[in-house]
């Protein structure tokens, strides 16, 4: 329970005393005090307060359903402090004043009623007050800086698509960077790019990280350099009917998304725990939440990446190492080319500049992200069903997204 009190101690000191005064009456309302009145509360005897207006009867159940919901994400938005609680927490809480203030002159009356709904509505409207001008507070408090990791960071993957949004994020904040991938053209027209754009110092270095000398030969290249961030982001998919896939890249995909990313944590973590300081930051997917067939071994990968990194993050949460997996869901990069695949939609796809958004406002609050609130809900929603009802309705929509001569 040691590591528990250390994060609760953490969480409470992300806000004002008020707003966690709130948050626990959040939680009572979710795990307690909704559920009583839902499923304990007879039908006849039930009443729902919204504006002031008492509903009863199975109008109150369905109001109480609402009130659960409403209760339910107001204590995941103050846990995250997520920027869409302003404004809505406090027109809510207004509302409530509102109802605190006609409910007992209607219901009570007299002088009683009256000062009963005037000491309580300005009681709690200085609370939808409060939230009102607590804007600042829901805002994103990225903590990704030289400043708090080290200098350098060294981005995997860097030569095209997140890896590359990623260096130039980190360069815009004033890292460093080591650019890593197998096109050295490419990599060094980056690199040019990071320093006359944000005057970082860039490094390239030229790895085949699925070969088994890759990561070792990339952190013997940056030994002499204080590498305050990993990004261990290079990574590819290979889409397909098990039985019709060139087991030997597969092997590849399992060596580069799984082995690399071990020996290069293994390799860089030891100065960073010397520092005290440094950031680790994995890109998985939303593949790795569930399965997904004709990309079996890929969704595999990326489960053992999402597994590793929350792992990491709470052994090294009181290290002063900050650990991240990301998992985006589809994004426009040349990901799906190189895989094989063939969605029907790439439009819909996200940006990578809006996944490097999303993980470094994440990095150092969370063990993992998923990135887009559609992706969000996506990856959350098989959570309430059998998982041999995820796996086929998985593969139904994976195999419309396969070549026909990979089904
Ligand atoms: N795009 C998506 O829809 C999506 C969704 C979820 C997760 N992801 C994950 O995001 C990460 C980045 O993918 P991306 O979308 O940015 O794809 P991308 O545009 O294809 O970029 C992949 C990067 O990895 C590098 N790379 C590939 N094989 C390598 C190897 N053997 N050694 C060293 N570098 C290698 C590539 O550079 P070179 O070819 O120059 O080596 C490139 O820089 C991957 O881990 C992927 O699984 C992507």
């Amino acid at each position: 329970m040691r590591r528990i009190g250390w994060w609760f101690r953490d969480r409470v000191a992300e806000r004002p005393a008020w707003m966690n005064a709130l948050m626990l009456f959040a939680a009572v309302e979710v795990f307690a005090y909704s559920p009583w009145d839902l499923f304990c509360k007879s039908v006849d005897v039930d009443q729902d307060v919204w504006l002031g207006l008492v509903l009863t009867g199975l109008p109150a159940k369905a109001g109480g359903i609402l009130h659960w919901a409403v209760y339910a994400l107001g204590l995941y938005g103050f846990l995250r402090m997520r920027r869409w609680m302003w404004p809505w927490a406090s027109i809510y809480v207004a509302q409530v004043a509102f109802a605190m203030l006609v409910w007992p002159i209607s219901h009570v009356g007299g002088a009683r009623g009256w000062i009963l709904g005037v000491v309580s509505s300005a009681a709690i409207g200085a609370v939808a007050v409060a939230l009102w001008r607590a804007r600042n507070l829901f805002s994103v408090r990225s903590l990704a800086s030289p400043q708090r990791y080290g200098k350098w960071a060294v981005v995997t993957g860097a030569s095209a698509g997140i890896g590359l949004e990623f260096a130039r994020a980190l360069a815009a904040r004033g890292f460093s960077c080591v650019l890593c991938a197998r096109r050295e053209d490419r990599l060094h027209a980056i690199a040019k790019e990071l320093v006359a754009t944000y005057g970082v110092d860039a490094r390239v270095v030229v790895v085949d990280l699925a070969h088994p000398d890759g990561p070792d030969f990339l952190a013997n290249e940056v030994a002499d350099l204080e590498v305050g961030m990993l990004v261990s982001n290079a990574g590819v998919g290979y889409a397909g009917a098990f039985e019709k896939q060139n087991l030997a890249r597969l092997c590849e995909m399992v060596a580069l998304n799984c082995t690399a990313n071990v020996a290069l944590v293994s390799r860089l973590l030891g100065p960073m725990l010397e520092r005290g300081s440094g950031a680790i930051v994995i890109t998985g997917s939303v593949a790795g939440r569930q399965p997904v067939p004709y990309h079996a071994v890929y969704s595999a990968t990326k489960g053992f990446e999402l597994l590793f990194g929350e792992a990491l993050w709470a052994e090294l949460h009181d290290k002063g190492i900050d650990v991240l997996v990301v998992q985006p869901g589809p994004v426009a990069t040349e990901f799906e080319a190189v895989a094989g695949e063939a969605r029907a939609h790439p439009s819909a796809d996200e940006s990578a500049a809006s996944v490097v958004a999303s993980s470094l406002a994440a990095l150092g609050h969370q063990p993992s992200v998923v990135t887009g609130w559609l992706n969000w809900m996506r990856a959350n929603v098989g959570r309430f069903f059998p998982r041999s009802t995820v796996a086929l309705i998985a593969a139904d929509v994976m195999e419309n997204q396969t070549p026909r001569n990979m089904r």
